[in-house]
């Protein structure tokens, strides 16, 4: 392993082998090209040094496609001729959509299976899981749009779509590497799994619940935690995260009234990721103000139910224009944003750092976007650059 101090590192390079943040966090896996986010992300948390045992990938080289000899290229074409492929049939290209729906179809398969007592290999969940992880890495943003989106099928399995990639965008934000992302995913893909054992007839019930009903419901991450030992062999990390998805950072959940940090760390990113995209879930084209009320709703009222520190992440994620974050508006003024706005996202108060004149101004001026047409946001500031900034660097 050779460090690599941070001042080194540069967005869009490519190393061959991964890079580790410490023994267990891994930066960027092996081939993955290094954002700028990932840089800014480690210089916040005071990292100055990180480590591979790779090289970096001479630009360009990893992600074009190898060149093929005239030799080569004849007998492409002639194949292609012989299979009666059109010459400019152009590749399907995967989106993170095409993951989704497979995603949403192994939670299906897994839930029909185990209803019928059929079992499932788990080497399955588990390379889907993997597969996921490295999507999800390669852009959170999109891969957070999707999540937002509107999905057709049964709500008990988008919902587990949804609280599983929320959980791994959530932990890669907390820097877990791979060993981490695994046992987080796949714990919160199978959350729920307990619910094959509660009647159809509560599951599926639209009014609301009788006493006797919700101890039945209450069941479920006892059953779940079993099927994942018994049924799944997929040991006890991941069936922990199972059982204590319902257990609140206060003390008041299920089953077992569980504390603070006696609930895994992976169940109270569950747990967060599962009430958010259960708020979120029922949503059309006011998308992105059900999202921030819900957002609200985790901070507000219930927060003292979850873990503060992975709700600061979580909404750090979600959040568009987060308070005190700097953006630049179309007019070239640097500001930083004083108040959301809850119906309108995209439009809160900001305070001017940097007027449209390059000046640093000396009494406070807000603009409110919802009040000012003309004026919206371009692109988000970091910090660090707004740091530089005045200190006149
Ligand atoms: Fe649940």
């Amino acid at each position: 392993m050779k460090k690599l101090k941070i001042e080194e590192l540069k967005p869009g390079m490519v190393f061959d082998k991964a890079v580790y943040i410490d023994m267990s966090n891994m930066l960027v896996a092996p081939m993955v090209p290094l954002k700028e986010e990932d840089i800014n992300r480690l210089k916040k948390w005071g990292i100055e040094e990180v480590e591979t045992a790779g090289d970096v990938v001479p630009q360009g080289k990893s992600l074009k496609p190898k060149k093929l000899s005239i030799k080569d290229e004849v007998s492409k074409l002639t194949e292609m001729l012989q299979k009666g492929n059109s010459l400019v049939e152009e590749p399907v290209v995967r989106t993170f959509n095409h993951v989704y729906k497979d995603i949403y179809r192994l939670i299906e398969d897994i839930f029909e299976k185990i209803r019928n007592g059929v079992g499932y290999g788990k080497e399955k969940i588990m390379s889907a899981m993997d597969e996921l992880i490295i999507e999800v890495s390669k852009d959170t943003n999109t891969v957070l749009n999707e999540v937002t989106k509107e999905h057709e099928g049964t709500y008990l399995y988008t919902l587990s779509v949804n609280a599983t990639i929320l959980s791994i965008v959530t932990g890669i934000s907390m820097g877990y590497g791979h060993n981490r992302l695994i046992p987080l995913a796949t714990g919160a893909l199978l959350h729920d799994i307990g619910m094959v054992r509660v009647p159809n007839y509560i599951t599926e019930k639209s009014g609301s619940l009788t006493t006797d009903e919700y101890n039945r419901i209450k069941t479920h991450p006892l059953h779940g935690y079993r099927i994942v030992i018994r049924e799944l062999d997929l040991g006890n990390e991941i069936a922990n995260v199972v059982l204590q998805h319902h257990e609140a950072y206060d003390g008041s959940g299920y089953p077992r009234k569980l504390k603070g940090d006696d609930i895994s760390v992976y169940a109270r990113i569950v747990s967060i990721c599962d009430v958010y995209a259960a708020m979120t879930k029922k949503r059309s084209y006011r998308d992105e103000h059900l999202s921030y009320s819900a957002m609200k709703n985790i901070l507000g009222g219930s927060s003292r139910k979850f873990d503060p520190e992975i709700v600061k992440v979580f909404l750090d994620n979600m959040a568009i224009y987060p308070v005190g974050s700097m953006v630049q508006l179309n007019n070239g003024v640097m500001a930083r944003v004083v108040s959301a706005n809850s119906e309108f996202p995209l439009r809160p108060r900001v305070s001017v750092v940097i007027d449209e004149f390059g000046e640093k101004g000396e009494a406070e001026k807000i603009i409110d976007l919802q009040e000012t047409k003309d004026l919206f946001i371009t692109k988000p500031l970091s910090k660090s650059f707004m740091r530089k900034l005045s200190n006149g660097e």
